[in-house]
């Protein structure tokens, strides 16, 4: 069958381009430690977990209790069956450590940007999208009835000129990470906001990996800026990464979360989060809010790597996040520093097509507060060398 030929077909390709993926099977032990299948102990060096809340005490007891006395799964979706008062309380916590009137939760982080971008305008809207976003909001944008342009990473300038050139459309988005996933940097968030305020626009902003981790209390991008609140903004953000449980949401204004409630398709037509879930979420949205220690921790592993990496001559981003793109462009030459690391018990992800573009796979090295300093400075030592190793 021409159907089977071609996924055979795609596969070999993938192989020769050094792009198979064999995920191996892990079972962790703490937040940064998992065993293999062989029996060996790894350390992960790569979660998204900054703060190992996966694995703290107190959110597996309130997901535990959530358990026991809610089951396991929701039982349909919100429209449904009805909604949970933890459901409604995380919605107000999110909603307020954003600085927002109103939040609604999705399942993941991916159908929040899926279930806002893909609907918040029809065709008088333009979305402009930086080229580095994260596939939930390309994937958004390729649902939308609003015209797409994308625009070089980060790139002011160009974003301007592509505004001026698309005057005529009458709802106008600038989409873009706080925090891009992939590479480390920062939005220009501030150039970004001028602009919307020129074009009467406003900015999607995935704070995915900038919840928690930027700004001294962990608001994510705009405390980072010293920005309090702006209008103009719509926050979306996953409950999966700082902390350590599941799911995703979207804070902005009243009017725009009833819209989404009454046109989000991710929203309306699938069931909604297990309040186990749920629970580990706000417990841990409370834990990130009341301590600051997490966050001290973590910015100091990551100058612990910059000074390292810096000895080695490695290059890594300028901006100060959790994420430490190792680019070394080669896809099978990445897979071979990835054995290596993994044959000295380090578990470091290499990236590789279609997650980033072809020739520039990376290994994503990322902090966590959890992090036992003597054997991160360790595992820094020797991912630098076996950089160095393969590429010289
Ligand atoms: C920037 C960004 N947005 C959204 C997501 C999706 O979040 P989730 O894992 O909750 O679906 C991710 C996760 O990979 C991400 O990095």
């Amino acid at each position: 069958m021409d159907s089977e030929k071609y996924w055979a077909n795609e596969l070999d390709r993938y192989s020769t381009e050094g792009l198979i993926r064999q995920v191996p099977s892990l079972k962790f032990i703490d937040a940064t430690h998992c065993i293999d299948g062989k029996n060996n102990k790894l350390f992960v060096v790569c979660t998204n977990d900054y703060f190992g809340f996966r694995f703290h005490p107190e959110v597996i007891k309130a997901a535990s209790m959530a358990l026991g006395n809610a089951g396991v799964g929701a039982g349909g979706a919100r429209s449904v069956i009805g909604s949970f008062s933890v459901l409604e309380e995380l919605e107000r916590e999110l909603a307020d450590f954003q600085r927002c009137d109103a939040a609604l939760i999705f399942n993941t982080g991916y159908m929040a940007n899926v279930g806002l971008i893909s609907v918040l305008a029809d065709s008088n809207g333009v979305i402009f999208s930086d080229e580095k976003n994260h596939a939930s909001i390309i994937d958004g944008c390729r649902l939308s009835r609003a015209k797409i342009v994308v625009y070089p990473h980060r790139n002011v300038e160009y974003l301007k000129f592509l505004l001026e050139e698309n005057k005529n459309f009458t709802m106008r988005f600038i989409a873009t990470e706080g925090v891009f996933s992939m590479d480390g940097t920062i939005a220009p968030l501030p150039d970004l906001l001028d602009l919307a305020e020129k074009f009467d626009a406003h900015i999607i902003l995935d704070n995915a990996h900038s919840l928690g981790v930027l700004g001294d209390h962990g608001y994510g991008t705009l405390e980072h800026f010293g920005i309090t609140f702006n209008p103009r903004i719509i926050h979306v953000g996953t409950l999966s990464k700082v902390l350590g449980s599941f799911g995703g949401f979207v804070c902005g204004s009243k009017l725009l979360i009833n819209f989404l409630r009454h046109h989000s398709r991710p929203f309306l037509c699938s069931t909604s989060l297990p309040e186990s879930m749920l629970a580990a979420s706000l417990k841990a949205l409370r834990l990130l809010k009341s301590q600051q220690d997490s966050a001290h921790r973590l910015k100091h592993f990551s100058q612990i790597a910059r000074d390292i990496f810096s000895k080695y001559e490695i290059a890594f981003p300028a901006d100060f996040t959790g994420i430490f793109p190792l680019i070394t462009g080669d896809e099978n030459l990445t897979m071979q520093i990835f054995k290596k690391l993994y044959q000295s018990s380090i578990y470091l992800v290499a990236i590789r097509y279609p997650s980033v573009p072809r020739g520039s796979a990376r290994l994503r090295l990322t902090v966590c507060s959890e992090y036992e300093e003597s054997e991160w400075r360790e595992a820094l030592h020797t991912i630098a060398k076996a950089i160095k190793s393969v590429k010289t």
